[in-house]
């Protein structure tokens, strides 16, 4: 799927998003919203920011948020849902991940969940978490990434052209292993479901590689 169409799928998906990601994700990730929201400090940029579903875990550590996503739709969901109300406030815009409208450094963490699986080029975009983010700064991801169970890895592989073609999500990226190859350092990884959902923190990569 191209932007425009990721777009438009998430803008139609908007006023129910919530529920339909609300009944099985408790399951599927258990508490990792929670830690990913534990995880956040400073100036926090949250790419492709959705509903906001992340915002009732930011912690007091977060001085001022900044979400940016696609979709209009889900954006004004963020507001309409009340979640712009953190410490220092939330500013919202509609941008692309893969081309982020901030200087280089200008971020203590840069945060993103359910996202990467999404986006059409996940490279160009940690090319862009890496530059937004002050090189002492943190990078925090909450994604589903392609399971090391092999016969889960299969049904994934298997189920993904359908979720590819319905919402634009690939269910069986290597993320964390695309991380590291972008040259990011994993500081700490937890995983729920078989390796599916992984909760990544990591350091960006530095200027010397
Ligand atoms: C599965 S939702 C996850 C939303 C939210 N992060 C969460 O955890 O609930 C994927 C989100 O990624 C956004 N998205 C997809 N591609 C994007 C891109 N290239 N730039 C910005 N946002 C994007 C979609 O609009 C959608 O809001």
């Amino acid at each position: 799927m191209d932007l425009r169409q990721i777009g438009a799928v998430y803008d139609r998906r908007a006023a129910t998003y919530d529920r339909t990601v609300g009944r099985g994700e408790r399951w599927l990730v258990g508490d990792l919203r929670e830690a990913f929201g534990a995880a956040l400090r400073g100036r926090v940029l949250e790419v492709a920011v959705g509903s906001g579903l992340n915002l009732p875990y930011y912690p007091a550590t977060v001085t001022e948020a900044v979400g940016v996503d696609l979709s209009h739709g889900m954006l004004r969901q963020v507001r309409s849902a009340g979640r712009a109300d953190v410490a220092g406030g939330v500013h919202l815009a509609r941008m692309d991940a893969q081309r982020l409208a901030f200087r280089d450094a200008s971020f203590d963490t840069v945060a993103l969940s359910l996202a990467l699986c999404t986006v059409p080029d996940p490279v160009a975009a940690l090319r862009e978490v890496a530059r937004v983010c002050r090189p002492d700064g943190r990078v925090v991801l909450l994604e589903h990434v392609r399971s090391p169970v092999a016969p889960v890895a299969w049904l994934q592989q298997g189920l993904s052209p359908l979720q590819e073609r319905l919402i634009g999500c690939h269910l069986a990226r290597e993320t964390v292993a695309t991380l590291v190859a972008e040259g990011f350092s994993v500081v700490s990884e937890r995983q729920r479901r078989l390796g599916v959902f992984r909760l990544v923190v990591a350091r960006p990569p530095t200027a010397s590689g």
